[in-house]
């Protein structure tokens, strides 16, 4: 279940006997470090009190639509779009109806139709509700919409009965929750990811750098890592720490980067060179502080990096080797000149002045060439955008 680290799941209680199974479900999904926030509804507050689901989430548990207070801190369409997965347990018949018919009348219903975020529902109600048929013309309209449904199970209920309609047991539903978040696209692929910049020393306390994040390139760990592959990441100093699952290698200078990458050439499938590497490094470390002079002017001599890509370009012909192009002027078409130069299979280039996208942003929107189309990624988040570039690395391994 590591897969569920650093995921915000958004747990709906609703007001049926299983409520209490809430607690556990959330101390699982704390445990695998997810982060969960929980809204109950009226009715859920009549089963288990707002403050044990407060305790074990460790954040406020949401209730109402209609509550200045709440709105100005964490308001419900701030928490339709914080969610990654929203996940209803228990779900009763009168929730599936509404939810059915697309009510906003409460904060739940109105958070689900605000969000993007896929929606997961695990029934819990009598057997003869469960099997009433408006109940199951419910579910087929929720089912048409993409709703998922975890269980019902079979079995003894609360009251007495025995039959469908049994919430499923929590260590269930969390294992369901963190299938979602993993895909099969790279199933055993390896993969080489570099990320963030490279740092070169003039003396020892002075460097060359840039403003590279690694956001993008961790970003991409993540979804390979999701997408079931194998990730090593050879990152320049930046201020994240990978995702769980990651063999992450850090290094300094674009020497050090080179050697990661030499020394794990033979043993990987697709090569994503991400990172910002200095073009140029100082010629001589001075190995002690330079000193204050009366010159006016002084000059640094400078002489170029190794090209990183260029050399798995060269050295991995069997794989697949993808580059970043990070441009403030004619974007794609340089873009272009490097895919041919460096001989890529792809080249992902966006406009770095556009400070919404650029250096350090959360967001990005890039356009993947390669010799045989240019499509563009739209703006949106930098893990999306990384999810999105995955799909098509699956294709261009297919082709
Ligand atoms: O030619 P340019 O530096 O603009 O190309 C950018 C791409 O090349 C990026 O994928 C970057 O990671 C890679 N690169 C590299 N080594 C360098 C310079 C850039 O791997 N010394």
């Amino acid at each position: 279940m590591i897969r569920l680290s650093n995921k915000k799941i958004l747990l709906c209680v609703t007001g049926g006997i299983a409520a209490y199974k809430t607690a556990e479900l959330t101390r699982l999904f704390k445990k695998n470090l997810a982060e969960v926030r929980i809204i109950m509804t009226k009715s859920a507050q009549e089963f288990v009190t707002p403050l044990t689901l407060q305790a074990v989430s460790g954040n406020q548990v949401h209730y109402s639509l209609l509550d200045e207070e709440a709105e100005l801190g964490m308001g419900h369409i701030e928490l339709a779009k914080w969610a990654d997965v929203i996940l209803i347990a228990p779900c009763t018949a009168e929730s599936m109806s509404r939810l059915a018919q697309g009510r906003a009348n409460d904060l739940m219903s109105a958070v689900i139709l605000a969000s993007d975020a896929q929606l997961f529902i695990a029934p819990a109600m009598n057997v003869k509700m469960w099997e009433d048929k408006v109940t199951q013309m419910n579910l087929a309209t929720l089912k048409s919409k993409d709703v998922l449904f975890i269980g019902p199970d079979s079995g003894e209920q609360a009251c007495g009965d025995i039959g469908e309609g049994r919430m499923s047991e929590p260590d269930f539903i969390a294992s369901k929750i963190a299938e979602s978040f993993t895909s099969s696209l790279l199933n055993g692929k390896k993969i080489l990811i570099t990320a963030g910049p490279t740092k070169e020393a003039i003396d020892p306390v002075r460097y060359l750098t840039n403003k590279s994040s690694g956001k993008m390139g961790y970003a991409l760990a993540e979804a390979a890592y999701l997408a079931g592959a194998d990730v090593s990441l050879v990152s320049g100093p930046v201020n994240i720490i990978p995702f769980n699952g990651i063999k992450l290698i850090n290094i300094n200078t674009a020497d050090e980067m080179l050697a990661e990458v030499k020394a794990l050439t033979d043993q990987i499938d697709i090569f994503i060179g991400c990172a910002a590497v200095a073009d140029y490094k100082p010629v001589i470390f001075e190995k002690l502080k330079i000193k204050k002079t009366d010159d006016e002017e002084i000059s640094l001599k400078l002489i170029k990096n190794p090209d990183i890509l260029q050399y798995a370009s060269d050295h991995m012909t069997d794989k697949l080797v993808i580059g970043f192009s990070a441009e403030t002027d004619n974007v794609i078409e340089n873009a272009k000149i490097k895919l041919l130069k460096k001989n890529l299979d792809m080249i992902i280039c966006n406009d770095v002045l556009n400070k919404e996208i650029g250096f350090d942003s959360n967001d990005n929107e890039v356009h993947l060439i390669t010799n045989d189309d240019v499509i563009k990624l739209s703006k949106t988040s930098k893990l999306k955008i990384a999810k999105q570039i995955i799909k098509s690395i699956e294709l261009l391994i297919k082709t």
